[in-house]
Protein backbone atom coordinates (compact mmCIF):
# COMPACT_ATOMS: atom_id res chain seq x y z
CA UNK A 1 0.00 0.00 0.00
CA UNK A 2 1.33 2.89 -0.77
CA UNK A 3 1.56 5.77 1.96
CA UNK A 4 -0.47 8.46 2.20
CA UNK A 5 -0.29 12.21 4.60
CA UNK A 6 -3.00 12.56 6.41
CA UNK A 7 -3.37 16.20 6.32
CA UNK A 8 -3.12 14.95 2.03
CA UNK A 9 -6.22 12.58 2.41
CA UNK A 10 -8.33 14.57 4.93
CA UNK A 11 -8.46 18.04 3.78
CA UNK A 12 -10.84 20.55 5.26
CA UNK A 13 -9.26 23.27 3.84
CA UNK A 14 -8.35 22.62 0.69
CA UNK A 15 -9.54 21.35 -2.90
CA UNK A 16 -9.73 17.29 -2.31
CA UNK A 17 -7.81 15.45 -4.81
CA UNK A 18 -7.04 12.19 -3.48
CA UNK A 19 -10.30 11.04 -2.11
CA UNK A 20 -12.36 13.01 -4.89
CA UNK A 21 -15.70 11.90 -4.52
CA UNK A 22 -17.68 11.91 -8.07
CA UNK A 23 -20.98 14.29 -7.74
CA UNK A 24 -24.20 13.98 -8.80
CA UNK A 25 -24.01 12.45 -12.43
CA UNK A 26 -26.17 15.75 -13.94
CA UNK A 27 -23.96 18.20 -12.16
CA UNK A 28 -21.19 15.82 -13.48
CA UNK A 29 -22.37 16.15 -17.02
CA UNK A 30 -23.80 19.61 -17.45
CA UNK A 31 -20.01 20.57 -16.31
CA UNK A 32 -18.40 18.66 -18.55
CA UNK A 33 -20.16 19.45 -21.44
CA UNK A 34 -19.99 23.01 -20.84
CA UNK A 35 -16.38 22.77 -20.86
CA UNK A 36 -16.48 20.99 -24.02
CA UNK A 37 -18.34 23.30 -25.46
CA UNK A 38 -16.78 26.34 -27.51
CA UNK A 39 -17.53 29.58 -26.03
CA UNK A 40 -19.44 28.74 -23.49
CA UNK A 41 -18.93 30.46 -20.40
CA UNK A 42 -20.03 28.75 -16.94
CA UNK A 43 -20.86 30.03 -13.57
CA UNK A 44 -20.49 27.52 -11.00
CA UNK A 45 -22.30 28.52 -7.40
CA UNK A 46 -23.56 27.17 -3.41
CA UNK A 47 -23.09 27.29 -0.46
CA UNK A 48 -20.12 27.76 1.23
CA UNK A 49 -17.80 24.32 1.59
CA UNK A 50 -20.32 22.43 -0.84
CA UNK A 51 -17.41 21.62 -3.01
CA UNK A 52 -16.98 23.83 -5.67
CA UNK A 53 -13.96 24.27 -6.48
CA UNK A 54 -12.64 20.83 -6.15
CA UNK A 55 -15.26 19.67 -8.51
CA UNK A 56 -13.88 22.82 -10.96
CA UNK A 57 -10.68 21.80 -10.42
CA UNK A 58 -11.19 17.95 -10.78
CA UNK A 59 -12.86 18.44 -13.53
CA UNK A 60 -10.47 20.70 -15.48
CA UNK A 61 -7.63 18.44 -14.41
CA UNK A 62 -9.47 15.62 -16.48
CA UNK A 63 -10.34 17.58 -19.46
CA UNK A 64 -8.35 20.85 -20.10
CA UNK A 65 -4.93 21.26 -20.92
CA UNK A 66 -4.23 24.87 -19.09
CA UNK A 67 -5.65 26.83 -16.75
CA UNK A 68 -5.72 29.71 -14.50
CA UNK A 69 -7.08 30.41 -11.25
CA UNK A 70 -7.22 34.38 -10.34
CA UNK A 71 -8.77 34.17 -6.42
CA UNK A 72 -10.91 37.33 -6.24
CA UNK A 73 -10.33 39.60 -2.62
CA UNK A 74 -13.11 42.20 -1.55
CA UNK A 75 -12.16 45.42 -2.81
CA UNK A 76 -10.60 44.03 -5.97
CA UNK A 77 -11.19 45.87 -9.34
CA UNK A 78 -11.83 44.68 -13.07
CA UNK A 79 -8.56 46.44 -14.00
CA UNK A 80 -7.28 44.29 -11.03
CA UNK A 81 -8.67 41.12 -12.27
CA UNK A 82 -7.41 41.75 -15.50
CA UNK A 83 -3.94 42.51 -14.37
CA UNK A 84 -4.17 38.70 -12.04
CA UNK A 85 -4.53 37.10 -15.22
CA UNK A 86 -2.29 38.62 -17.51
CA UNK A 87 0.54 38.74 -14.76
CA UNK A 88 0.02 34.51 -14.56
CA UNK A 89 0.13 34.13 -18.07
CA UNK A 90 3.68 34.78 -18.19
CA UNK A 91 4.29 31.06 -17.18
CA UNK A 92 3.51 30.19 -20.68
CA UNK A 93 4.92 33.60 -22.72
CA UNK A 94 8.39 33.03 -20.42
CA UNK A 95 10.14 29.90 -21.37
CA UNK A 96 10.55 29.34 -25.09
CA UNK A 97 7.18 27.87 -26.42
CA UNK A 98 9.16 24.50 -27.83
CA UNK A 99 9.73 23.92 -23.97
CA UNK A 100 6.48 23.56 -23.57
CA UNK A 101 5.41 21.85 -26.55
CA UNK A 102 2.80 24.62 -27.18
CA UNK A 103 3.18 26.59 -30.39
CA UNK A 104 2.60 30.15 -29.34
CA UNK A 105 2.12 32.88 -32.36
CA UNK A 106 5.32 34.66 -32.03
CA UNK A 107 3.27 37.51 -32.94
CA UNK A 108 1.19 37.56 -29.55
CA UNK A 109 4.29 36.13 -27.67
CA UNK A 110 6.21 39.53 -28.51
CA UNK A 111 2.68 41.32 -27.62
CA UNK A 112 2.70 39.72 -24.65
CA UNK A 113 6.25 40.67 -24.26
CA UNK A 114 5.73 44.21 -24.93
CA UNK A 115 2.80 44.77 -22.64
CA UNK A 116 4.25 43.43 -19.84
CA UNK A 117 7.47 45.20 -20.06
CA UNK A 118 5.43 48.47 -19.94
CA UNK A 119 4.19 47.42 -16.84
CA UNK A 120 6.95 47.49 -14.68
CA UNK A 121 6.94 44.62 -11.86
CA UNK A 122 6.82 47.95 -9.50
CA UNK A 123 3.25 48.76 -11.12
CA UNK A 124 2.31 45.13 -10.84
CA UNK A 125 2.81 45.16 -7.33
CA UNK A 126 1.68 48.34 -6.27
CA UNK A 127 -2.13 47.71 -8.49
CA UNK A 128 -2.33 43.97 -6.77
CA UNK A 129 -2.25 44.94 -3.44
CA UNK A 130 -4.06 48.55 -3.23
CA UNK A 131 -7.90 49.25 -4.08
CA UNK A 132 -9.46 51.17 -6.95
CA UNK A 133 -7.02 50.60 -9.64
CA UNK A 134 -8.02 52.07 -12.57
CA UNK A 135 -5.61 52.07 -15.22
CA UNK A 136 -4.32 49.24 -17.70
CA UNK A 137 -2.04 49.83 -20.23
CA UNK A 138 -3.66 50.73 -22.98
CA UNK A 139 -3.11 48.00 -25.02
CA UNK A 140 -4.29 45.41 -23.05
CA UNK A 141 -7.55 45.30 -24.23
CA UNK A 142 -9.94 42.27 -23.31
CA UNK A 143 -9.62 41.14 -27.29
CA UNK A 144 -5.81 41.21 -26.34
CA UNK A 145 -6.15 39.28 -23.23
CA UNK A 146 -8.79 36.93 -25.56
CA UNK A 147 -5.68 36.13 -27.13
CA UNK A 148 -3.17 35.45 -24.81
CA UNK A 149 -5.15 32.98 -22.76
CA UNK A 150 -6.41 31.79 -26.18
CA UNK A 151 -3.21 31.02 -27.85
CA UNK A 152 -1.97 29.29 -24.22
CA UNK A 153 -4.89 27.09 -24.47
CA UNK A 154 -5.93 27.86 -21.14
CA UNK A 155 -9.92 29.00 -19.39
CA UNK A 156 -9.73 31.05 -16.77
CA UNK A 157 -11.19 30.28 -12.96
CA UNK A 158 -12.40 33.10 -11.45
CA UNK A 159 -12.67 31.71 -7.75
CA UNK A 160 -15.01 33.60 -4.91
CA UNK A 161 -16.51 35.59 -7.62
CA UNK A 162 -19.04 37.07 -5.29
CA UNK A 163 -16.52 39.23 -3.38
CA UNK A 164 -16.65 41.41 -6.83
CA UNK A 165 -18.77 44.18 -7.03
CA UNK A 166 -20.74 46.58 -8.66
CA UNK A 167 -19.86 48.04 -12.10
CA UNK A 168 -16.29 45.40 -12.30
CA UNK A 169 -18.71 42.48 -11.92
CA UNK A 170 -20.84 44.25 -15.19
CA UNK A 171 -17.35 44.87 -16.74
CA UNK A 172 -16.27 40.86 -16.55
CA UNK A 173 -19.73 40.13 -17.85
CA UNK A 174 -18.84 41.80 -20.80
CA UNK A 175 -15.57 40.28 -20.71
CA UNK A 176 -17.39 37.22 -21.02
CA UNK A 177 -18.73 38.04 -24.16
CA UNK A 178 -15.38 39.23 -25.43
CA UNK A 179 -14.29 35.69 -24.59
CA UNK A 180 -17.22 33.68 -26.07
CA UNK A 181 -17.08 35.60 -29.58
CA UNK A 182 -13.24 34.67 -29.67
CA UNK A 183 -14.16 30.93 -29.40
CA UNK A 184 -14.13 30.91 -33.09
CA UNK A 185 -10.48 31.10 -32.85
CA UNK A 186 -9.67 29.72 -29.77
CA UNK A 187 -11.73 25.98 -28.70
CA UNK A 188 -11.15 26.61 -24.99
CA UNK A 189 -11.18 30.14 -24.30
CA UNK A 190 -13.14 30.62 -21.48
CA UNK A 191 -14.02 31.95 -18.04
CA UNK A 192 -15.46 29.97 -15.20
CA UNK A 193 -17.03 32.32 -12.42
CA UNK A 194 -17.25 30.59 -8.60
CA UNK A 195 -19.13 31.94 -6.39
CA UNK A 196 -20.20 30.94 -2.61
CA UNK A 197 -23.90 32.40 -3.64
CA UNK A 198 -27.31 30.85 -4.26
CA UNK A 199 -28.39 32.30 -7.33
CA UNK A 200 -26.20 32.64 -11.06
CA UNK A 201 -26.82 35.60 -11.41
CA UNK A 202 -25.54 36.67 -7.65
CA UNK A 203 -21.96 35.72 -9.37
CA UNK A 204 -21.69 37.72 -12.75
CA UNK A 205 -24.50 39.70 -13.96
CA UNK A 206 -25.07 38.95 -17.03
CA UNK A 207 -27.76 40.38 -19.82
CA UNK A 208 -30.16 38.41 -22.05
CA UNK A 209 -27.94 38.47 -24.48
CA UNK A 210 -25.11 36.63 -22.93
CA UNK A 211 -27.47 33.78 -20.63
CA UNK A 212 -28.10 31.53 -23.35
CA UNK A 213 -24.30 31.39 -23.58
CA UNK A 214 -23.92 30.90 -19.97
CA UNK A 215 -23.78 27.38 -18.13
CA UNK A 216 -24.96 28.15 -14.57
CA UNK A 217 -24.61 25.37 -12.49
CA UNK A 218 -25.56 24.47 -9.18
CA UNK A 219 -23.59 22.69 -6.90
CA UNK A 220 -25.65 21.70 -3.99
CA UNK A 221 -25.02 20.33 -0.23
CA UNK A 222 -23.43 16.23 -0.61
CA UNK A 223 -26.06 13.73 0.30
CA UNK A 224 -25.49 11.01 2.74
CA UNK A 225 -23.91 8.62 0.56
CA UNK A 226 -21.49 10.97 -0.84
CA UNK A 227 -20.71 11.99 2.32
CA UNK A 228 -19.72 8.30 3.35
CA UNK A 229 -17.81 7.70 0.15
CA UNK A 230 -15.14 10.04 1.76
CA UNK A 231 -15.21 8.82 4.53
CA UNK A 232 -14.09 5.26 3.03
CA UNK A 233 -11.67 6.56 0.42
CA UNK A 234 -9.95 7.71 3.19
CA UNK A 235 -10.25 4.58 4.92
CA UNK A 236 -8.53 2.40 2.53
CA UNK A 237 -5.74 5.29 1.53
CA UNK A 238 -4.60 5.50 5.25
CA UNK A 239 -5.47 1.98 6.42
CA UNK A 240 -7.32 3.10 9.24
CA UNK A 241 -11.39 2.21 9.92
CA UNK A 242 -14.48 3.52 11.75
CA UNK A 243 -16.55 1.38 13.38
CA UNK A 244 -20.10 1.43 11.61
CA UNK A 245 -21.43 3.79 14.58
CA UNK A 246 -18.83 6.64 14.60
CA UNK A 247 -19.21 6.70 10.55
CA UNK A 248 -23.11 7.21 11.00
CA UNK A 249 -22.44 9.23 13.45
CA UNK A 250 -19.62 11.41 11.10
CA UNK A 251 -22.15 11.70 8.60
CA UNK A 252 -24.64 12.88 10.73
CA UNK A 253 -22.63 15.67 12.23
CA UNK A 254 -21.39 16.43 8.19
CA UNK A 255 -24.60 17.58 7.37
CA UNK A 256 -23.73 17.17 4.14
CA UNK A 257 -20.76 19.34 4.29
CA UNK A 258 -17.75 17.83 3.10
CA UNK A 259 -15.92 20.52 5.10
CA UNK A 260 -17.21 19.43 8.11
CA UNK A 261 -16.49 15.78 7.32
CA UNK A 262 -12.98 16.37 6.43
CA UNK A 263 -12.38 17.97 9.70
CA UNK A 264 -13.75 15.72 11.56
CA UNK A 265 -11.75 12.80 10.09
CA UNK A 266 -8.60 14.95 10.87
CA UNK A 267 -9.23 15.71 13.65
CA UNK A 268 -9.46 11.84 14.73
CA UNK A 269 -6.71 10.70 13.01
CA UNK A 270 -3.96 13.51 14.66
CA UNK A 271 -5.75 12.85 17.98
CA UNK A 272 -4.16 9.51 17.74
CA UNK A 273 -1.22 10.50 15.87
CA UNK A 274 -1.97 8.87 12.77
CA UNK A 275 -0.25 11.18 10.12
CA UNK A 276 0.08 8.85 7.15
CA UNK A 277 -0.99 5.32 6.33
CA UNK A 278 -0.67 3.08 9.02
CA UNK A 279 1.10 -0.51 8.91
CA UNK A 280 -1.42 -1.89 10.63
CA UNK A 281 -4.70 -1.16 10.28
CA UNK A 282 -6.23 1.16 13.02
CA UNK A 283 -9.41 0.88 14.10
CA UNK A 284 -11.89 4.15 15.75
CA UNK A 285 -14.83 3.79 17.67
CA UNK A 286 -17.03 6.73 19.17
CA UNK A 287 -14.99 7.72 21.89
CA UNK A 288 -12.48 8.84 18.95
CA UNK A 289 -14.83 10.71 17.40
CA UNK A 290 -15.60 12.31 20.72
CA UNK A 291 -12.49 13.97 21.19
CA UNK A 292 -12.35 14.71 18.07
CA UNK A 293 -15.89 16.64 18.07
CA UNK A 294 -14.60 18.54 21.49
CA UNK A 295 -11.70 19.64 19.49
CA UNK A 296 -13.52 20.52 16.70
CA UNK A 297 -15.96 23.06 18.68
CA UNK A 298 -13.33 24.36 20.39
CA UNK A 299 -11.63 25.45 17.22
CA UNK A 300 -15.36 26.63 15.84
CA UNK A 301 -16.72 28.55 18.95
CA UNK A 302 -15.95 31.82 17.78
CA UNK A 303 -16.90 30.90 14.51
CA UNK A 304 -20.06 30.00 15.73
CA UNK A 305 -20.40 33.52 17.93
CA UNK A 306 -19.73 35.59 14.83
CA UNK A 307 -21.95 33.52 12.96
CA UNK A 308 -24.61 33.81 14.81
CA UNK A 309 -24.79 37.40 15.71
CA UNK A 310 -24.31 38.25 12.20
CA UNK A 311 -28.13 36.22 11.37
CA UNK A 312 -29.21 37.79 13.94
CA UNK A 313 -28.46 41.19 13.54
CA UNK A 314 -31.11 43.77 13.48
CA UNK A 315 -31.35 47.34 12.75
CA UNK A 316 -30.20 50.06 15.71
CA UNK A 317 -33.84 51.07 17.15
CA UNK A 318 -35.23 48.33 16.05
CA UNK A 319 -37.60 46.40 18.95
CA UNK A 320 -38.51 43.31 16.93
CA UNK A 321 -36.17 40.76 15.90
CA UNK A 322 -37.50 38.80 13.18
CA UNK A 323 -34.37 36.81 12.91
CA UNK A 324 -34.22 35.84 15.91
CA UNK A 325 -38.12 34.57 15.91
CA UNK A 326 -37.73 33.13 12.84
CA UNK A 327 -34.32 30.83 14.09
CA UNK A 328 -36.45 29.94 17.24
CA UNK A 329 -39.54 28.51 15.69
CA UNK A 330 -37.20 26.75 13.31
CA UNK A 331 -35.99 24.88 16.19
CA UNK A 332 -39.57 24.52 18.14
CA UNK A 333 -40.67 22.59 14.68
CA UNK A 334 -37.89 19.51 15.37
CA UNK A 335 -37.79 18.78 11.84
CA UNK A 336 -34.64 18.68 10.17
CA UNK A 337 -36.68 20.39 6.67
CA UNK A 338 -39.05 22.79 7.15
CA UNK A 339 -40.86 25.34 5.09
CA UNK A 340 -42.03 28.73 5.28
CA UNK A 341 -45.38 27.66 6.03
CA UNK A 342 -44.70 26.01 9.35
CA UNK A 343 -43.35 28.88 10.87
CA UNK A 344 -46.30 30.63 10.68
CA UNK A 345 -47.56 29.57 13.73
CA UNK A 346 -45.83 32.35 15.43
CA UNK A 347 -48.04 34.90 15.88
CA UNK A 348 -44.60 37.69 15.00
CA UNK A 349 -43.74 35.78 11.62
CA UNK A 350 -47.84 35.76 10.57
CA UNK A 351 -47.99 39.85 11.43
CA UNK A 352 -45.12 39.75 9.30
CA UNK A 353 -45.18 37.36 6.71
CA UNK A 354 -43.53 39.64 4.09
CA UNK A 355 -40.62 41.05 5.71
CA UNK A 356 -39.93 37.51 7.77
CA UNK A 357 -39.83 35.67 4.13
CA UNK A 358 -37.41 38.50 3.20
CA UNK A 359 -35.32 37.37 6.46
CA UNK A 360 -35.57 33.81 5.74
CA UNK A 361 -34.25 33.87 2.66
CA UNK A 362 -31.52 36.31 3.84
CA UNK A 363 -30.72 33.54 6.27
CA UNK A 364 -29.76 31.92 3.66
CA UNK A 365 -27.17 33.92 2.08
CA UNK A 366 -23.64 35.02 3.54
CA UNK A 367 -24.96 38.33 4.71
CA UNK A 368 -26.65 36.60 7.88
CA UNK A 369 -24.38 33.75 7.81
CA UNK A 370 -25.88 31.00 6.24
CA UNK A 371 -27.74 29.91 8.76
CA UNK A 372 -30.17 27.75 6.97
CA UNK A 373 -29.88 26.30 3.65
CA UNK A 374 -32.57 26.05 1.07
CA UNK A 375 -33.49 23.22 -1.51
CA UNK A 376 -34.89 24.36 -4.25
CA UNK A 377 -36.68 21.35 -5.09
CA UNK A 378 -38.61 21.15 -1.83
CA UNK A 379 -38.81 24.29 -1.46
CA UNK A 380 -37.71 23.18 2.51
CA UNK A 381 -35.24 25.15 4.46
CA UNK A 382 -33.09 23.24 7.20
CA UNK A 383 -30.36 24.54 9.61
CA UNK A 384 -26.53 24.71 7.93
CA UNK A 385 -25.24 22.54 10.42
CA UNK A 386 -26.06 20.96 13.80
CA UNK A 387 -23.47 22.84 15.35
CA UNK A 388 -25.07 26.25 14.23
CA UNK A 389 -28.64 24.79 15.20
CA UNK A 390 -27.39 23.87 18.66
CA UNK A 391 -25.27 26.95 19.42
CA UNK A 392 -28.59 28.90 18.75
CA UNK A 393 -30.76 26.85 20.70
CA UNK A 394 -27.85 27.06 23.56
CA UNK A 395 -27.69 30.97 23.39
CA UNK A 396 -31.43 31.12 23.45
CA UNK A 397 -32.40 29.07 26.43
CA UNK A 398 -29.65 30.94 28.59
CA UNK A 399 -31.09 34.42 27.47
CA UNK A 400 -34.41 32.81 28.94
CA UNK A 401 -32.79 31.62 32.01
CA UNK A 402 -31.12 35.00 32.38
CA UNK A 403 -27.25 34.08 32.63
CA UNK A 404 -25.40 36.84 32.36
CA UNK A 405 -24.32 36.31 28.54
CA UNK A 406 -24.74 34.18 25.79
CA UNK A 407 -22.22 31.39 25.53
CA UNK A 408 -18.64 32.71 25.80
CA UNK A 409 -15.88 31.72 23.25
CA UNK A 410 -13.56 28.60 24.69
CA UNK A 411 -16.02 28.20 27.56
CA UNK A 412 -15.37 24.15 28.43
CA UNK A 413 -18.51 23.87 29.50
CA UNK A 414 -20.29 25.79 27.03
CA UNK A 415 -18.59 23.08 24.57
CA UNK A 416 -19.31 20.41 26.73
CA UNK A 417 -23.27 21.50 26.96
CA UNK A 418 -22.96 21.74 23.08
CA UNK A 419 -21.60 18.60 22.61
CA UNK A 420 -24.72 16.84 24.85
CA UNK A 421 -27.50 19.07 22.91
CA UNK A 422 -25.84 17.85 19.42
CA UNK A 423 -25.71 14.20 21.22
CA UNK A 424 -29.31 14.55 21.82
CA UNK A 425 -30.21 15.98 18.86
CA UNK A 426 -28.67 13.19 16.72
CA UNK A 427 -30.83 10.48 18.96
CA UNK A 428 -33.50 12.18 18.37
CA UNK A 429 -34.07 13.39 22.23
CA UNK A 430 -35.17 16.51 21.89
CA UNK A 431 -36.50 18.42 25.16
CA UNK A 432 -37.10 21.63 24.17
CA UNK A 433 -39.21 24.07 23.53
CA UNK A 434 -38.50 27.70 23.33
CA UNK A 435 -41.03 30.39 24.40
CA UNK A 436 -42.21 33.36 22.01
CA UNK A 437 -40.20 36.41 22.26
N1 LIG B 1 -16.23 15.89 -4.31
C1 LIG B 1 -15.52 15.92 -3.19
N2 LIG B 1 -14.91 14.82 -2.71
C2 LIG B 1 -14.20 14.87 -1.57
N3 LIG B 1 -14.04 15.96 -0.84
C3 LIG B 1 -14.61 17.09 -1.25
C4 LIG B 1 -15.38 17.13 -2.44
N4 LIG B 1 -15.84 18.38 -2.62
C5 LIG B 1 -15.37 19.09 -1.58
N5 LIG B 1 -14.61 18.35 -0.77
C6 LIG B 1 -13.94 18.86 0.44
O1 LIG B 1 -14.82 19.79 1.04
C7 LIG B 1 -14.16 20.99 1.43
C8 LIG B 1 -14.76 22.18 0.72
O2 LIG B 1 -14.56 22.05 -0.67
P1 LIG B 1 -14.33 23.28 -1.63
O3 LIG B 1 -13.27 24.17 -1.11
O4 LIG B 1 -14.20 22.71 -2.97
O5 LIG B 1 -15.75 23.98 -1.48
P2 LIG B 1 -16.21 25.39 -2.04
O6 LIG B 1 -17.64 25.23 -2.33
O7 LIG B 1 -15.31 25.83 -3.12
O8 LIG B 1 -16.00 26.30 -0.76
P3 LIG B 1 -15.95 27.91 -0.67
O9 LIG B 1 -17.35 28.37 -0.81
O10 LIG B 1 -15.42 28.13 0.70
O11 LIG B 1 -15.04 28.38 -1.76
C9 LIG B 1 -12.71 20.74 1.13
O12 LIG B 1 -12.18 20.24 2.32
C10 LIG B 1 -12.67 19.64 0.11
O13 LIG B 1 -11.52 18.89 0.30
MG1 LIG C 1 -14.10 27.56 -3.31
Amino acid sequence: MKTKKTNQVFTPSKPSTLIFVERDWKINNQLVDALNTPGKQIVVFGHSGCGKTTLVLNKLNQTYENYIITRCMKGMTFENVILDGFDQLDNFYEESSSSKGLKINPKITLQYNEIKSSISLFEINKTKTKNNISVLPPQLTPQRLGHFFGESNSCWVLEDFHKITGENKTKIAQLMKVFMDMSINYDELKIIAIGAVSTARQVVEYDNELSGRVSEIKVPIMDNDEIEKIINKGEKLLNIHFSKETKDKIIKYSCGSPTICHQICLNICFNELVYQTSKKKIFFDTTHLDLALEKYLEEKTDTLTSTFDKAVKISNGSILNLPKEIIKQALNLKKEFFSFDDLINSKLIRENSVKSEKIINELCTLKRGEFFTYDINSNKYRFNNLFLKNFAFLTFKDEKDELDVAPKRKDLKVIERLLNIIENDINEDYEFYIENL
